[in-house]
């Protein structure tokens, strides 16, 4: 008859004989006599190699993580219970290392994104107006070793400064400066002409040096801008009178008695040397007459009736002679009818 291989069907006598031989250590520790892992923690982790199981009494210790430091002088341990359980132990023994202080670099400063310096944060640097950063912006406090340290290098804050701007022809800028500060400006001229008309100057005069080579914006453009002498047939010019009309010049109409404009009676010379918008016309055919929209009017006085109502419910006191009119007649027929009714009334009393 073979013997039972499991240690709960064993009979009294033969569990005495293997207590006995646990006891001379002749036996490997039983299942029901053992701890598991022990408890893990964020910032601490058991000192020496892990074992599958430990038994009753046995003594785990702990030691901190990299990047954390101890606070307290004793040894941080736990023992493994009678009932097979890790008493619970606290992990305060184990604080966050900080990273070195940093300093705010030259013409920079430097931020705290997390209020502190321990491992796991961010800080970052900015440099003054004027200044553009040379390195990492952002660094973070992280374990290197046993220790921690800042990702990278403390960046630095250089001097900000643009090349000269673009040349451009028919004009330039007085200078001849190698290189540019912040907020420093340029001037472009137009050269003076040699032959009829004058260069106009299009686009900004002036450039400023806004970052680290970055102007505010292109250069202007030098070039003769002379628009077609403006007449309008059966019309007349008002204002803006000149022989010649360059860039910007603005010039207004007028028609003549007994003509219409049609277009926009005030027109400027564009770079492109055309006028803009387009000459006006002057037409024998009259304007349509401004049309009677109550839409347009429920829109301007904003405590009068719903547009889609009838002008005669509108209690704003509208100038329209028609709309008086209609109000004049409703209660002129409130009257007639009461009249009627107060008659009808004294008949029959
Ligand atoms: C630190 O602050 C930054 C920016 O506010 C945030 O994105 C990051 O999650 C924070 N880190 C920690 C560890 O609190
Ligand atoms: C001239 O420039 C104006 C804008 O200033 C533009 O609307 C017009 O189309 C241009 N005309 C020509 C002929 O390029």
């Amino acid at each position: 008859m073979a013997c039972p291989q499991h240690h709960d069907s064993l009979l009294p006598s033969q569990a005495f004989l293997w207590f006995l031989l646990l006891d001379l250590g002749l036996l490997p520790s039983p299942s029901f006599a053992a701890c598991g892992d022990p408890p893990t923690f964020p910032n601490m982790e058991i000192s020496g190699p892990a074992k599958l199981t430990y038994d009753v009494g046995e003594r785990v210790v702990y030691k901190c993580k990299p990047g954390y430091q101890k606070v307290v002088s004793e040894t941080i341990f736990t023992i493994c219970g009678a009932d097979n359980n890790w008493p619970p132990i606290s992990s305060d023994a184990c604080r966050k290392r900080s990273c070195s202080t940093p300093r705010d670099p030259l013409n920079g400063q430097v931020n705290v994104l997390n209020g502190s310096y321990e491992l796991g944060t961010q800080i970052q640097f900015v440099c003054n107006n004027g200044f553009y950063l040379v390195g990492a912006e952002t660094l973070h406090c992280l374990v290197k070793g046993s220790s921690v340290e800042w990702s990278e290098e403390d960046p630095s804050c250089q001097k900000l400064l643009c090349q000269p701007p673009p040349e451009i022809t028919n004009g330039g800028y007085s200078t001849d400066q190698e290189e540019f500060e912040y907020l420093d400006v340029v001037t472009y001229t137009c050269n003076s002409n040699t032959g009829p008309d004058p260069f106009s100057l299009i686009g900004e005069a002036k450039l400023h040096c806004i970052g680290r080579n970055l102007w505010s914006g292109d250069p202007p453009e030098c070039k003769v801008v002379k628009c077609p002498y403006p007449t309008v047939p059966n019309g007349r010019q008002t204002s803006g009178f000149s022989a010649k009309h360059y860039y910007k010049s603005t010039v207004t109409f007028a028609c003549l008695e007994g003509f219409f404009l049609q277009g926009h009676n005030m027109v400027v010379c564009e770079a492109n040397s055309t006028w803009q918008p387009a000459l006006p016309r002057c037409g024998k055919e009259p304007p349509p007459p401004p049309t009677f929209r109550p839409v347009s009017r429920g829109i301007q006085s904003s405590r009068s009736a719903p547009s889609g109502s009838a002008p005669s419910s509108s209690q704003s006191g509208n100038s329209k002679s028609s709309e008086r009119l209609h109000c004049e007649r409703g209660r002129a027929w409130i009257i007639a009818v009461t009249i009627v009714l107060q008659e009808y009334s004294f008949i029959y009393a």
